[in-house]
């Protein structure tokens, strides 16, 4: 009796055991309710120019920041040097990587056909930021994010020529930005027409600082000397360049933005700065905050969406300390 009750426990304890198992086992299935697979990112390669001046600076954080404010985008970068050659390299090892947009920042105008091909042929879009480029084929890219160059020149002539008017002579020297750049060539070219009917306003030298603050010194400095006090305005193709000029025509004992009126393009901080302690008298803004167009860019795109073959920034233009003053602590580069 005692050995029957000791089965039958043993039994019902079997089963109550194999009823648990057999209820874990459907509760847990093992087929068929996969996790959701990860989105895909959307991989942005940038082949940057390099770092020569403020603006480029700010672009470069603007673009950094895509990945940081947007989960569902990776950026690989590159910081060409100011080498076209580098910047080629890097759009070949994007094209390997089989990033999902390419955007470039040419250093100069010509010299990209071959390599643009290439990613074509890959089916990647290349966006180009900034600066624009020559190339027979325009299907070669996709779109260009940037400014109106052409008009930035002709914005900065116009300042002078309200300035001055039709009477008088008046001597400009001209700083130059990269040599074959777009950004060089456009603001060189919508100078020269802002000019055109003012034939008291002459440009009696002209040559590239390269964009950075230390040509821009060393060439400021070379005017000077050659043309010392015939020097009544100096037209700098961005603000760096004008910086590294404040100080060389402060070396030389003439007080800048008095004794020689300046008109720069960008509108860093520095030179905001400048022009509220009357050191400068015209900035020509140049937004380099880029990375939320980019962004966006590549999102329509990667939805196949069909985008815009300029995608314009809105800039303005500023005169005098008193509106230097008034916009510096809003000034977000
Ligand atoms: O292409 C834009 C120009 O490049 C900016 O004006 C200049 O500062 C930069 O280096």
């Amino acid at each position: 009796m005692k050995n029957k009750k000791i089965v039958a426990f043993l039994s019902a304890a079997l089963l109550v055991t194999t009823m648990f198992i057999g209820c874990g086992t459907k509760a847990a299935p093992t087929s068929g309710t996969a996790a959701p697979a990860a989105s895909k990112k959307i991989v942005i390669g940038f082949a940057q120019i390099g770092a020569e001046s403020g603006w480029r600076d700010a672009e470069t954080n603007s673009v950094k920041d895509i990945p940081i404010k947007n989960k569902d985008i990776e950026l690989k970068f590159s910081d060409g040097q100011q080498k076209q050659e580098n910047q080629i390299k890097a759009i070949r090892s994007f094209i390997a990587q089989k990033v999902d947009v390419i955007a470039l920042a040419p250093v100069v105008e010509s010299g990209w056909d071959t390599v643009l091909k290439e990613a074509k042929d890959a089916k990647i879009p290349v966006v180009l930021m900034d600066r624009t480029i020559k190339v027979a084929d325009q299907s070669l890219f996709t779109t260009f994010i940037g400014s109106d160059f052409p008009l930035e020149g002709k914005n900065a002539a116009k300042f002078l020529t309200d300035k001055y008017g039709k009477t008088g002579k008046v001597n400009i020297v001209e700083l130059q930005g990269t040599v074959g750049s777009s950004a060089q060539v456009d603001r060189m070219a919508g100078f020269k027409e802002g000019i055109k009917d003012f034939p008291g306003l002459k440009i009696i030298k002209s040559q590239t600082g390269d964009f950075t603050r230390a040509k821009g010194k060393e060439v400021m400095e070379a005017f000077l000397k050659s043309d010392g006090k015939n020097i009544q305005v100096l037209y700098a193709h961005n603000d760096d360049m004008a910086m590294g000029a404040i100080q060389a025509i402060e070396e030389y004992g003439l007080k800048p933005g008095k004794d020689i009126t300046i008109v720069s393009i960008d509108g860093i901080k520095d030179a905001f700065t400048a022009m509220s302690q009357g050191k400068t008298n015209c900035i020509v803004e140049c937004n380099p905050l880029l990375g939320p167009q980019l962004a966006q860019v590549a999102r329509d795109l990667a939805a196949g969406k069909t985008v815009d073959k300029w995608v314009k920034s809105s800039e303005g233009v500023f005169a005098g300390a008193a509106e230097a003053t008034k916009a510096l602590p809003s000034r977000k580069y």
